[in-house]
């Protein structure tokens, strides 16, 4: 199916991980229903881990400048904004900081807005949380989504929303949104004064020159809350680890006390150590899981190509997922 696996290892299923304990049966079944790729983590990784397990210690964790710099300089890939260690504030996961966020910064029964198709966990926090959702439908082109402006400031224009939580790349359309989109998005947010969550968790599936991070909007618009972690990309989400990059002083002492509220305390020792071997050693490897990503795109592509009546293939520009239409009369 592909040709580039000389640095990549697929992984053998066992039942530690979720994606492979919950049909059981890895004989019969492919499972495909939850985000992890279907690598094996990177060799650095692999000695890395070795040599903390060897070392033997497991006491409670701090996190050394080490890990702010490879954080500091991954991402430096992807703005200009004059990042600090200050503005970082890691947590146990994109959605711990979602919900967070959410019961931060609005109150019961206010409306949070998010695009649709969407990721389901967004719709699920806006519900948990009491919180009443605005889904903004995205307009259908003819292999790709885009923002349709009218439709999303009347909507906002009616329901006054207090988060907008938007993803880029788009899960699960695929869709990489332009620098033009994040202007647009923030001039909307200053009208109407919501805050803007952006989720890049799946950002470093797109090259750079690609990709346009909210972060290098920080200047134009205090409220916004950018969401990065290594572990879409190194495929460790097992680790339980993200950053929570913030430009504003207030919303990020709001934001650390909102966690320190929940006993959000001391890091995760394996997850600090992962994110600074994968950003430090990782890049190699993950040249080559993006290559395999295009190939396997590209396979689908051609394979269902003469199927183009009965399925529509949306563009991948980002993320490890290809979205299907399915659009009737198959077999
Ligand atoms: C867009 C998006 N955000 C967040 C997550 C989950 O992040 P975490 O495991 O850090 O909570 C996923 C996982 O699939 C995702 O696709």
């Amino acid at each position: 199916m592909n040709t580039h696996e000389e640095n990549i290892n697929y992984l053998i299923p066992n039942m530690n991980s979720a994606k492979h304990h919950f049909y059981n049966d890895p004989e019969t079944t492919i499972e495909m229903w939850l985000a992890d790729m279907d690598f094996s983590i990177c060799d650095a990784a692999k000695e890395s881990l070795s040599k903390f397990i060897d070392n033997g210690d497991f006491g409670y964790g701090f996190i050394p400048n080490q890990y702010y710099e490879s954080v500091l300089n991954w991402i430096k890939q992807y703005h200009n904004y004059g990042l600090e260690k200050s503005n970082i504030y890691v947590v146990p996961g994109v959605i711990t900081a979602i919900y967070s966020i959410i019961y931060e910064f609005t109150e019961i029964n206010d409306c949070v807005a998010f695009f649709s198709p969407t990721y389901h966990a967004f719709r699920d926090a806006v519900f948990d949380t009491g919180r009443n959702s605005l889904e903004i439908p995205l307009k259908e082109k003819e292999d790709y989504y885009e923002i349709d402006y009218s439709v999303f400031e009347e909507l906002i224009k009616i329901t006054h929303p207090k988060i907008l939580i938007f993803n880029n790349p788009h899960n699960p359309t695929g869709t990489v949104f332009s620098v033009n989109d994040l202007q647009k998005m923030v001039t909307l947010a200053k009208k109407y004064n919501f805050l803007i969550i952006s989720d890049e968790i799946h950002m470093d599936f797109v090259p750079c020159s690609k990709f346009e991070s909210m972060i290098n909007l920080f200047s134009n618009y205090s409220k916004i809350i950018v969401l990065t972690a290594p572990t879409k990309t190194f495929n460790i989400a097992g680790a339980k680890i993200a950053n929570v990059i913030i430009g504003d002083f207030v919303i990020g002492k709001r934001f650390k006390e909102r966690l320190k509220s929940y006993g959000i305390k001391t890091p995760n020792t394996i997850g600090i150590s992962l994110t600074i071997v994968c950003y430090e050693k990782g890049s190699k490897w993950l040249k080559e899981v993006n290559r395999v990503i295009e190939d396997n795109y590209n396979y689908l592509l051609h394979e269902f190509g003469e199927f183009s009546d009965s399925i529509r293939i949306f563009k991948g520009e980002g993320t490890y997922f290809a979205w299907l239409k399915y659009l009737g009369a198959f077999l």
